[in-house]
């Protein structure tokens, strides 16, 4: 089948604003966008920027706005899409070049809840043991893979920068809820500031965005929970 992509273009080396381009792309139903991004790259027009490197939904690095959504192009089937698709950047991070967004930002944030497991005890001689109901708590948040698809689906975040964002919390929730951890009050209190938890409207769209699946509105709930009333 032949394909219409819309995607937006921007060369900070030679333009003021972004703007659409269209390429004609023959693929197969089941290709995914990644696909027939990489046809348009490799045989139309070399200049167009893009990043992946799994392409099996496992990097995080592909997530772009198709047809106003946020997806990763690697898990996205043409045949879901129909003949016509559209591809823009991510909202709300600065546009580097066409698709490709300044994430730095993003990791700054990541980076403030200390996304590492702190245990100060002696080191025990075999691992630091845990039942299946206590990773039960924090499995769901495991899941996460940075592709920071759920922070740019945010309003809140787009409408202030400062909050930390779904992706932020989401990997907070994944210590804090940890039995070994023991950096949780730290961590709470990253979370309790004007950038933290409380910028979340419950609005869902990141749920909707997340491609792994998490709930990451229930996991921001239960970080306010612990947060009020100290239950993790
Ligand atoms: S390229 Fe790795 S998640 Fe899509």
């Amino acid at each position: 089948m032949q394909v219409t992509l819309r995607i937006k273009r921007f060369n900070p080396e030679a333009d003021t604003q972004s703007h659409f381009e269209n390429y004609q792309v023959e693929v197969e139903p089941t290709d995914r966008v990644l696909d027939a991004l990489q046809t348009v790259k490799w045989y139309q027009d070399g200049t167009l920027t893009l990043r992946r490197s799994c392409a099996h939904g496992i990097c995080g690095s592909d997530a772009m706005l198709i047809n106003g959504r946020n997806r990763l192009a690697c898990k996205v089937l043409i045949r879901d899409l129909g003949n016509k698709i559209q591809i823009e950047p991510m909202r709300g991070f600065r546009v580097l070049k066409d698709l490709v967004v300044d994430m730095e930002p993003f990791f700054a944030k990541y980076r403030q809840v200390m996304p590492y497991l702190v245990n100060n005890d002696p080191v025990p001689q075999t691992e630091r043991l845990q039942s299946p109901e206590e990773h039960e708590r924090f499995e769901d948040t495991t899941k996460c893979i940075l592709c920071a698809a759920c922070t740019t689906a945010c309003p809140s975040y787009w409408s202030n920068h400062e909050f930390l964002g779904p992706a932020a919390i989401v990997q907070g929730h994944r210590f804090i809820f940890d039995s070994r951890d023991q950096l949780k009050s730290e961590r709470l209190a990253v979370l309790n500031d004007m950038t933290g938890v409380w910028r979340c409207r419950t609005i869902f769209n990141c749920v909707e965005a997340c491609p792994r699946g998490i709930d990451v509105t229930k996991a921001i709930g239960e970080v306010k929970k612990a947060i009020l009333f100290g239950k993790t």
